[in-house]
């Protein structure tokens, strides 16, 4: 009798506490949804446990890259993104596509001919048309929405407020265009994004505004702005951050916190030459960390009118893509929560 109490009354206490298995995803159901970036070295069942009982978004961090699913014409690569997309579906979470065009990690076979020559646009289109039809009809009983175009908006001064890539060499900015048209034709259903990083710079967010306004004019079905969201523990403000999200309100329905993370440094941006180092964790920067956590969900909370979903760009510490060092997530390299998940998760 005795030995049922002593086991019943804390998990009373902490039941009233609301600790008790509740996760991120319950604790922000009145905001928005929370999500992960996963890639399958997440599939374990240790870390599958963490991700049902926190996220009830998924996106995949590489798997649905153009270059990790159609590597050259023809040859199809579906085994890493099948996996996630059947644990989502097991689950019952709805997944992010990201992404069908990028100037990274992308199918830069689309470029050339057999002969390694440059192809026309007529023949680039056709092909990235039939890429994003297979892959979106594909996934559309799981994907909910797309990040079409990811990153096609310069950061820097310049002529074009476009990036000089190889896309926008060939085609200019009709690419952002067509892509979008051709995921509206195959799901129309699905909620297309446009993507992007430095999102809060002021410069950058009314150029990005700009071009979704342009792209709309000329009949690009864009539904909703992505904020990749890759800040660090002094940036951005959050007077900033609620003006950019007050912005793409204006020219877009739907608003969603893509890629979240924190780096312990200066650094911050979608750039993929990362400095892995970041600085020492000293107790300051550790609460300067959660600070700024705190300070983050605060803002997004009081903007869930116009939030959706906000996106960590990885589970924990130790599979991020910045480095454990960088210290950027909730959960650190041992897959523990940090004190700072603790405040983002009780926050009043
Ligand atoms: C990153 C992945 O996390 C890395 O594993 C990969 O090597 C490079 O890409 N912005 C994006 C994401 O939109 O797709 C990038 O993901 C991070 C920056």
């Amino acid at each position: 009798m005795m030995r049922k109490y002593l086991v019943a009354l804390p998990m009373a206490l902490l039941m009233v506490s609301g600790a008790w298995a509740q996760g991120l995803k319950d604790a922000y159901k009145d905001y928005f949804r929370m999500g992960v970036a996963l890639s399958g070295r997440n599939m374990t069942p240790e870390q599958e446990d963490i991700i049902t009982r926190e996220f009830n978004s998924v996106t995949c961090e590489n798997a649905m890259k153009p270059g990790s699913l159609q590597p050259a014409e023809g040859r199809w690569n579906w085994r890493e993104a099948d996996r996630i997309a059947n644990f989502c579906r097991e689950h019952g979470i709805k997944m992010r596509g990201h992404c069908l065009v990028w100037h990274n990690q992308f199918a830069d076979w689309m470029f050339y001919d057999a002969q390694g020559k440059p192809v026309d646009k007529k023949l680039f289109y056709k092909r990235l048309k039939k890429h994003i039809r297979t892959v979106v009809k594909r996934y559309k009983d799981v994907v909910y929405c797309w990040d079409v175009v990811n990153e096609a908006i310069a950061d820097g001064p310049g002529d074009t407020p476009f990036r000089k890539s190889k896309l926008y060499e060939l085609c200019a900015d009709e690419f952002i265009l067509k892509a979008f048209k051709f995921a509206r034709q195959a799901d129309p259903k699905a909620l297309l994004f446009y993507n992007d990083y430095n999102e809060v710079n002021p410069h950058k967010c009314e150029r990005i505004c700009q071009m979704i306004l342009d792209m709309k004019k000329r009949g690009a079905p864009i539904d909703g702005m992505g904020m990749q969201g890759h800040y660090n523990i002094h940036y951005p403000a959050m007077n900033e951050l609620s003006e950019a999200i007050e912005k793409y309100a204006r020219v877009v329905d739907h608003i969603q916190i893509t890629e979240l993370d924190v780096r312990a440094n200066m650094q911050h941006g979608g750039d993929l030459n990362v400095d892995k180092k970041g600085e020492a964790i000293t107790p300051e920067v550790k609460s300067k960390f959660e600070q700024q956590y705190v300070n983050l969900f605060r803002t997004l909370r009081q903007h869930s009118d116009k939030i959706e979903v906000v996106t960590f760009w990885n589970l924990t510490d130790r599979d991020s893509w910045l480095g454990a060092d960088n210290y950027p997530l909730l959960f650190d390299k041992n897959r523990q929560p940090k004190e700072a998940y603790h405040k983002v998760l009780n926050l009043e």
